[in-house]
């Protein structure tokens, strides 16, 4: 795959670690649910290195008076990506406990793989904040395309996306589609299936995070 100016892909051994026990077919819910969470945590703290709204204010320690950064309240927007993107709002949530959360809800058609926009909620005034949208698989790349233009379309401007592991279809169609998104991957897998599946991946996440196969 190109390298994009727009792409991260993490290579830590702690994320490595953690991945290889998520693709594990035999890895239970619980363990599945609570994993999604660990990556997203540390996937946060560097993707969100930049770009974050900080705010001065004044500290008294013991010896003097100082002036110090802290974030800004309401830094940030978390947008999940129904149904697997919800796995990875606490994660985010950790690391910012008072960032809102907007929903998109989409499912990929299973035979044109085109996704299905069916819900959308999204906080007043995110136009202005920093949006986080995150879903654990970057297949095809439709859905993430769709769930940015429709941001882009209420008029966010600043757009970072998370996801846990990516296809190099997909990395480069938002990539190319989005130049001006920041995208984050944790791991680039080899290719897609014939039904648009990630290989070798982990199979369906929506699945894996709710049990419902
Ligand atoms: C999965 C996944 C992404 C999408 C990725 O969702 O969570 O949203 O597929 O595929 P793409 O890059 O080819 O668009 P799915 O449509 O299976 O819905 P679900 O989360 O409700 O299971
Ligand atoms: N969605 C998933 O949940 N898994 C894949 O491999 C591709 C899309």
């Amino acid at each position: 795959m190109e390298n994009f100016k727009n792409v991260v892909i993490f290579d830590h051994p702690l994320i490595r670690h953690k991945i290889a026990i998520l693709r594990n077919e035999k890895t239970s819910m619980k363990e599945f649910r609570e994993l999604v969470e660990e990556i997203t945590t540390l996937m946060t703290y560097e993707s969100l290195k930049e770009g974050v709204p900080t705010t001065e204010i004044e500290v008294k320690t013991p010896l003097e008076t100082c002036r110090q950064q802290i974030v800004a309240d309401d830094a940030i927007v978390i947008v999940p990506i129904l149904r697997a993107g919800l796995g990875m709002v606490n994660g985010v949530h950790v690391l910012f406990p008072s960032a809102k959360v907007g929903h998109i809800g989409m499912y990929r058609n299973e035979e044109t793989l085109v996704p299905e926009t069916y819900y959308c909620k999204l906080p007043t005034g995110i136009e202005d904040k920093l949006v986080v949208v995150v879903d654990p698989m970057l297949a095809t790349g439709g859905s993430a395309c769709d769930a940015i233009q429709l941001l882009k379309d209420k008029g966010c401007k600043h757009i970072k996306f998370m996801a846990i592991i990516g296809a190099p279809e997909g990395v480069t169609k938002v990539a190319t589609t989005h130049p001006d998104v920041n995208i984050y991957v944790s791991t680039l897998d080899r290719c897609l299936n014939d039904h648009g599946y990630i290989l070798p991946g982990l199979g369906d996440a929506g699945d894996r995070l709710f049990g419902t196969k």
